[in-house]
């Protein structure tokens, strides 16, 4: 982590129709600093990386990223500039086999920089998934799934990773295998990630600092480790 911010978000208000859902949300990630978005169900967390991927238009507010403004910028711009996204639900092609998968998550990058073949670069990191390259994605086990997709996210070599809710549906095991290649892997790159997560301990384990969002509103901004060890802790949900 350098202290450089490399994404802004200010003052930001977002919905759905007549719906609001985010009110008056400031963020900051720093380059290669790991931030976790907690908060119960329906806080807003999911509706807050849409925002920052471009997936919802806020309402008001800015969101700079590498000290552009990239408010009005479209999702591809954004993709373009380096974030990548593996959502909630829905991130792989089950129709597709894993290696199709990967080429899929490496389609972002300048043809120049695709120096390594995906499957190469995947097997090293996630030695299961190299096994089945040949296999069709849908037919992998849930955490196979999740591992491939956020694979498919690490493989455009973004300058910001946002993931929504890692651990959904995998075994705990998995979930501490897939966050230690995770955070090796961000260190080793200064790749900073935002990630969304449900299992509040572990993300404080892994994240230099955390939101808390309840309503729709940030309540909390501490490092990790301040969050950890705060008594009264529980009391943001
Ligand atoms: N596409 C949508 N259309 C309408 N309402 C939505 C939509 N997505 C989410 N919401 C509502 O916005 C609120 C926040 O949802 P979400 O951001 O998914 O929360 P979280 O990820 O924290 O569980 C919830 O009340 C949810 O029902
Ligand atoms: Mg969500």
């Amino acid at each position: 982590m350098t202290g450089e911010t490399l994404l802004g978000v200010r003052g930001i208000s977002a919905g759905y129709g007549s719906r609001d859902v985010l009110f008056d949300v400031d963020l900051t990630v720093g380059v290669g600093e790991v931030v976790a978005v907690i908060g119960h169900n329906g806080a807003g967390k999911s509706t807050l990386l849409k925002t920052v991927l471009g997936l919802v238009e806020p309402r008001s507010g800015v969101i700079e990223f590498g000290g552009v403004d990239v408010t009005s910028a479209d999702t591809p711009t954004r993709i373009d500039a380096g974030m990548a996204y593996s959502p909630q639900q829905h991130f792989v092609f089950p129709e597709l086999s894993v290696a199709k998968n990967l080429t899929m998550g490496t389609y972002v990058l300048p043809r120049r920089s695709r120096s390594t073949e995906p499957a190469d670069e995947v097997s090293a990191l996630f030695p299961v998934l190299g096994q089945r390259l040949r296999q069709r994605a849908g037919t992998l086990s849930g955490g196979q799934q999740r591992m491939l997709g956020l694979a498919m996210a690490m493989l455009s070599r973004p300058r910001l990773l946002v993931l929504d809710e890692l651990s959904l549906g995998i075994s705990p095991r998995l979930f501490d295998e897939i966050l230690e290649v995770l955070t090796a892997w961000s260190n080793a790159h200064a790749t900073a990630v935002l990630f969304v997560e449900q299992h509040v301990d572990r993300a404080l384990d892994i994240a230099d600092r955390a939101i808390v969002l309840r309503g729709g509103a940030v309540v909390a901004d501490r490092t990790g480790v301040e969050l950890a060890g705060a008594p009264d802790r529980w009391e943001w949900f």
